[in-house]
Order: C-alpha cells, then sequence, then structure tokens
C-alpha cells in the first residue's frame, strides 16, 4: 500500500472489524488513512476513542454504499451476519465497489472443503456468491476464508462439559480454529503489505478432533472429560429438549455434522505465514484462557 491509500473497513462496529483497524494502527498506519463503515449510529462511542474516520452505510443500502466508497482504495469487505439474503445484499456491496472505482478489496469468507452435499450449505453458498462476484468485478482481490473462531470454542462444548462431557455430532472429524483477534490481526498484515493480488488464502489454525480435546481438557483440569457422538437429528432432540434455541442448536449441530464429513479441516501454516509467528493453538487456549474462565464459573 502506499501512505496514501485509503482503507474502509466494513463491520466495524462489530468484533473483527473492530480488531482489524486496532490493528492497522498498531501497525504504523496513520488513523486518518482508516474508514470505519458503521450503519447504527448509536454504536460508534467505541470507535470514536480509535480517531479513525467514521462512515455510515448499509449493505442493503446501495446508495450509501456508493457514498462510502468514494475516494476509498482499499476496501476490507467483512461478511454481513444475516444469513437470509446475505447473497443479495453482498452483491449489492460489491456492485457499489466496482461503480466507486475501488483498487483493491478483501473479503472475510468461510473455510470449507468441497463437498457433494455441505451441512452448512446456507453459510457456504451466500460466501461462494460473494466471493465468484468479486472475482468478475475485476478489482484486484483477496479472499480470506476463515476458520471457526476460537472465540466461539466453549458454546460447542456446552455449559454443562463437567457434567455430561461433550456431546457432538462430529464424529472424529477436525476443525479448524484460530483467535478472532489472530484473524483480524492477520487481515490487517495483508491490507499492508504487497503480493496478495488475486489469493485466496485459509486463514485458520490447525484442526482438532472433539476426542483430541476432550482429551486435553482432562489432562488440564484433572477431570475425566468424555466425548460422545450421536447422530445430527438424535443431538438436536436432545439439545432443544434440554433448553437450547433451534437457531442455536442447529448451528452447533450443523457445523459439528460438517466437521464430521471433514469440511472443516485446515491446517495452519498459511496463517502462519501471514500473521508471521504460530497462530495459538486450541490447547494453549484451553491452557491459557477457557478452564481458567470455566473452573471459575462452575465455583
Ligand atoms: N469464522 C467464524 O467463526 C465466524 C463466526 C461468526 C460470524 N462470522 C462472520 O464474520 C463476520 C464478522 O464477525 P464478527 O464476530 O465481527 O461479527 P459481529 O460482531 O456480529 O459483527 C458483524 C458486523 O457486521 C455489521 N453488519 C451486519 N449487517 C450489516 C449490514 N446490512 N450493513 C452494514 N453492516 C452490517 C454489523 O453491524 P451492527 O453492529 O450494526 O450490527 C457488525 O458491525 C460476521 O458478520 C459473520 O459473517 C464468522
Amino acid at each position: 500500500m502506499t501512505r496514501k491509500d485509503k482503507i474502509l473497513v466494513t463491520g466495524a462496529t462489530g468484533h473483527y472489524g473492530y480488531a482489524v483497524i486496532e490493528s492497522l494502527i498498531e501497525n504504523g498506519v496513520n488513523e486518518s488513512s482508516i474508514y470505519a463503515l458503521a450503519r447504527d449510529h448509536t454504536k460508534v462511542e467505541k470507535l470514536k476513542s480509535l480517531n479513525v474516520n467514521i462512515a455510515f452505510g448499509d449493505y442493503n443500502n446501495y446508495g450509501s454504499m456508493l457514498k462510502v466508497f468514494s475516494g476509498i482504495d482499499k476496501l476490507l469487505f467483512v461478511s454481513s451476519d444475516e444469513l437470509e439474503n446475505r447473497s443479495e445484499q453482498h452483491i449489492q456491496v460489491v456492485n457499489a465497489a466496482v461503480k466507486s472505482g475501488i483498487k483493491d478489496i478483501l473479503y472475510t469468507s468461510q473455510e470449507h472443503k468441497e463437498v457433494n452435499f455441505s451441512l452448512i450449505e446456507s453459510i457456504i453458498s451466500s460466501h461462494l456468491a460473494t466471493e465468484n462476484a468479486i472475482k468478475g468485478s475485476g478489482i484486484n482481490y483477496t479472499i480470506l476464508r476463515n476458520g471457526l473462531y476460537m472465540d466461539i470454542l466453549p458454546s460447542f462444548l456446552g455449559k454443562n462439559i463437567f457434567k455430561y462431557g461433550i456431546y457432538l455430532p462430529a464424529g472424529n472429524g477436525k476443525i479448524g480454529f484460530a483467535l478472532r483477534s489472530e484473524m483480524a490481526e492477520t487481515a490487517a498484515k495483508i491490507l499492508i503489505s504487497t503480493g496478495h493480488k488475486n489469493k485466496t488464502y485459509s486463514v485458520s489454525g490447525d484442526s482438532y478432533s472433539f476426542s483430541e480435546i476432550a482429551e486435553y481438557i482432562s489432562q488440564i483440569t484433572g477431570k475425566n472429560i468424555t466425548y460422545l457422538s450421536p447422530g445430527l437429528d438424535a443431538f438436536l432432540n436432545t439439545v432443544i429438549d434440554q433448553g437450547m434455541s433451534k437457531k442455536c442448536a442447529k448451528m452447533i449441530g450443523g457445523f459439528a455434522a460438517a466437521t464430521r464429513q471433514g469440511e472443516l479441516e485446515s491446517n495452519g501454516l498459511q496463517m502462519e505465514k501471514l500473521l508471521g509467528r504460530k497462530p495459538l493453538t486450541v490447547k494453549q487456549y484451553l491452557e491459557e484462557t477457557f478452564i481458567c474462565n470455566f473452573l471459575s464459573s462452575a465455583g
């Protein structure tokens, strides 16, 4: 990037976008070159403290995107969290980027393997539609296929792990997790360096099975943590009966079942190279953060 490049980060009121902006600043980018996209005027207090430019727009509003993209050189397009009409929303964003003359676009996609029938089809299809729109747009692109946030691993393990063990329909499949903050740092490093034109990267840590995770937690806590893997339907019936919302059960069950058929397995080599160090491993995460929190909340 040149010193004068203006970088716009979307989803800046969210966890990932905000962390990318913090990392850009830590890596020496002048605040005046950074533009943060928000859609809600009541959510920008924290962003204001970073002294970056704040722009307002909504992916659903093409005109607002055209306005905020004007004069921007590089766009970090953070995927929306609204699954229903995500492809349509995203394609509007890409069209506005083309019309505004944006030179480079980075997009946060999802790590996955191609399979005949994906168990996370509703998530992957909109990412692929967006990737294809970007690739066909003529804009220089970098696709970041992010693995799962390690930050959501506790939701997979459940609150009652010490009582019932791990209960997930993931079989012996492996899943690649990385800390969201390290994925954000990776994106910031790509934004400020060269050599990423028209590349697709896996931004994910090494992969682990839930039996390995159960074993780590057993070692760390000295408690015997079991791992039981039911079929997807049995999982959904059980956890919904126990009070988990249908939406949450379907999300966790879908990701776990996709893990079972190898859709989410990855290795951390590409992320390590881009980040410039080995990302935090699941084992370290369990040792350093999760177990302490868990033990204190479990009393
Ligand atoms: N890899 C993973 O494990 C994983 C897990 C969860 C989600 N994701 C994906 O990664 C994205 C970023 O993660 P995150 O943790 O930062 O999510 P987050 O904290 O929920 O942030 C999502 C951001 O997107 C913004 N946004 C949503 N819809 C928008 C729209 N129509 N127009 C403009 N902005 C919109 C939100 O704005 P508001 O603050 O106004 O809502 C927020 O700033 C998510 O949106 C989702 O697509 C990945």
